[in-house]
Parts: structure tokens; C-alpha cells; sequence
């Protein structure tokens, strides 16, 4: 296939753990060009991208700037669409989402995968606070109204959570493990950056046999004690779980939380959502995505293959 007759995809936030994987696998697959969006065409991340193959261009991904993505995604036959992490109060996100699917609907994009998350607000009733959450689920509401072929994929928990964000504290020659989840539950987790893309490259495969579809994609579904057992058996560290399933447990390992209230509710907020009403709405297909990905890495998997044993990492652009 030349090049030019390959189907060309757009990835906004390519630069994101969800971005990198999936330029990776597209690329990876010799079956389409990509187009990978980021605020700044020098980081290394950036970089890299453009070394692999993608044309890399620059427009900032926040609200406001829906002339840039109009011609960001001119000619493109899909796009995947994520949103960056943002902290409560803002409410960008939502602004923002739904600017990308509308400015891919006016280029005249053929289909876009939007990663989406659960609608808590209604799923618990109001009962629990997850913006993040919800805010991604409005946007897929959105997307449902406009003229526009599209699938939505909805990460599990990010197994880089515990290496990014929320890391062990090394006391000698211990590693205790704080989780925001009890150490008895069982929760979806998955790598997002070896995961995203397979999905994402399925879907533009044959995008007719996803339209509509609500996809999540898993790597393991597995309790904090199960990690930790994982954990001291890959590394032969000792470990043990500490719970961050409270406000006061959250704020014991995680004081600088404590900086943004709202941060510590909307975390807590989730976390309750998880447990008390399923991470994952009643009847979606946790089996899919390790159907069609069957190396999707196990968290056991994941240890081994980072040789993580405890210190603080950056996945971050
Ligand atoms: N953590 C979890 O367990 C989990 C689970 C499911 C879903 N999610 C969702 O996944 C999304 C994050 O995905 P990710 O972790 O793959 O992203 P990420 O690695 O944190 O990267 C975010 C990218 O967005 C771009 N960006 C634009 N504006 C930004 C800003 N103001 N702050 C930070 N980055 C900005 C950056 O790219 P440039 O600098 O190149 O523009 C950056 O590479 C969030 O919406 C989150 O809610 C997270």
C-alpha cells in the first residue's frame, strides 16, 4: 500500500500515555498514517513520535481553539480523541471534548473513538463526586447526537497510578503500598501504554463493526493484596498494603492531595463509585479487549517487563 492511499488518523493528546500506545500500534500495523497533535512539537515525547513515522503538529489541547482543529483534522478518515487530566473545579474537559468531536464532525472526519469514562452522577444517583467521570461521559452523550461514525473506549484504573501518582513509601527494607481501594477488592487495571493502542488500531480495522459500541479495555481485574503478593514476588521486596480508602488515610500518604480539597473528593468520590456501583457500568464486555489483544499485560506482566520495584516514575510528556 502506498502511502498515501493509507487511511490517516488524527490523535489528539498524542503525546499521553493513551496517545503514545496508540500511534504505536497504528503505525506499528503498516496500515495507516497518523497525524499526532501536541502543545509542543520539541519535547521528546514529540519527538519520538515524529521519528516513528507520525506528522507531528502542534495545537494546544484546551478549549478555545476550534479553528485550529478543524484544520487539524482536515482529510483525516478518523481520529482519536482524549482529554488531559484536569483537577475540579475546572470543568474543561467537558467544553473541550465536545470541541474535538464537534471540529472532527465540521472536517469531515469518517469516524472517531472517544476514551470515556462511566456516568457516576447518574450511575450513584448524585451520591458520588467524579467529575472526571462523568464530564467524559457527557461528552460521549454528545457524540451519540452528532452525524459521525464513532466507537468509545473506557479505560480501566491505570496500573502507572501506583507509579505516577500514588507510590509506596519505602520504610528500610519494606515497601508499603498505598492503595485507594480495599485490599480485598477486585478492580479493572490496565497499562494504558501498551494497551490503548491495539484496541483503538482493532476499532480502525473495521470501524463499521464498532459503530456505537462501548468498549472497555482491561489488562487485569485484581485486588490491592493480589498486587502486593505480585509486587514482593516479582521484586522479592517485602510489601504490604496500606488503605487509602479514606479521607484520612489519602491525606496520611498523599499530604500534598490535601492542597486541592476538591482533588481529595473527587478521588474519594471515585473510589467509592468503584466499590459501591462497579467501575464499569452492568453488561459491558470486560472480556473484549484481552480477546483481541491477548498480550494485554497482566499486572504481573507489567511489573516484570517495567522492573519496577517501588520508586517514583514519570510517564508524563
Ligand atoms: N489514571 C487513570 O487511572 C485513568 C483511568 C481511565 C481514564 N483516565 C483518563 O485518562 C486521561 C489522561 O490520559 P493519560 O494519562 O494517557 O494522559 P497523560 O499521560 O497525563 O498525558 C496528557 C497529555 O495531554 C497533553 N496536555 C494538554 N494540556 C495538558 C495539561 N493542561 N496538562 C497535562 N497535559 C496536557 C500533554 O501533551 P502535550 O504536552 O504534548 O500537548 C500530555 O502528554 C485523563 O482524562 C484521565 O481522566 C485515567
Amino acid at each position: 500500500m502506498s502511502d498515501v492511499s493509507k487511511p490517516l488518523i488524527v490523535v489528539a493528546g498524542a503525546t499521553s500515555k493513551q496517545g503514545r500506545s496508540v500511534v504505536t500500534s497504528l503505525l506499528d500495523s503498516g496500515r495507516f498514517r497518523v497525524r499526532a497533535l501536541t502543545r509542543s512539537a520539541d519535547s521528546v515525547q514529540a519527538k519520538s513520535l515524529a521519528e516513528m513515522g507520525a506528522q507531528v503538529v502542534t495545537v494546544p489541547l484546551e478549549p478555545g481553539h476550534q479553528r485550529e482543529f478543524v484544520r487539524a483534522f482536515g482529510s483525516a478518515d478518523g481520529a482519536f480523541l482524549m482529554t488531559p487530566p484536569v483537577a475540579p473545579p475546572s470543568t474543561d474537559e467537558f467544553v473541550l471534548g465536545c470541541q474535538l468531536a464537534d471540529a472532527a464532525v465540521e472536517a469531515g472526519v469518517g469516524h472517531i473513538v472517544f476514551s470515556a469514562l462511566e456516568n457516576v452522577e447518574e450511575r450513584a444517583s448524585g451520591t458520588k463526586y467524579a467529575p472526571h467521570f462523568t464530564d467524559k461521559a457527557l461528552v460521549a452523550e454528545h457524540i451519540r447526537t452528532l452525524p459521525i461514525g464513532h466507537t468509545i473506549v473506557m479505560l480501566s484504573f491505570f496500573y502507572t497510578n501506583a507509579l505516577e501518582y500514588y507510590p509506596p513509601r519505602i520504610e528500610g527494607d519494606k515497601v508499603l503500598m498505598p492503595f485507594y481501594l480495599p485490599e480485598d477488592f477486585r478492580a479493572p487495571f490496565v497499562d494504558p501504554l501498551t494497551a490503548t493502542g491495539p484496541a483503538v488500531l482493532e476499532v480502525f480495522s473495521d470501524p463499521g463493526a464498532y459503530l456505537g459500541a462501548v468498549l472497555p479495555i482491561v489488562g487485569d481485574v485484581i485486588s490491592p493484596r493480589e498486587m502486593v503478593d505480585a509486587f514482593s514476588r516479582v521484586t522479592g521486596l517485602e510489601a504490604e498494603y496500606r488503605s487509602a480508602y479514606s479521607r484520612e488515610d489519602l491525606l496520611t500518604y498523599f499530604p500534598e492531595l490535601g492542597e486541592n480539597p476538591l482533588l481529595v473528593d473527587e478521588t474519594l468520590g471515585m473510589v467509592e463509585y468503584a466499590v459501591e456501583y462497579g467501575y464499569f457500568g452492568n453488561g459491558r464486555d470486560l472480556e473484549w479487549s484481552r480477546r483481541i489483544d491477548p498480550g494485554a499485560l497482566s499486572w504481573e506482566q507489567f511489573l516484570r517487563r517495567y522492573d519496577w520495584r517501588g520508586e517514583r516514575l514519570s510517564f508524563g510528556a
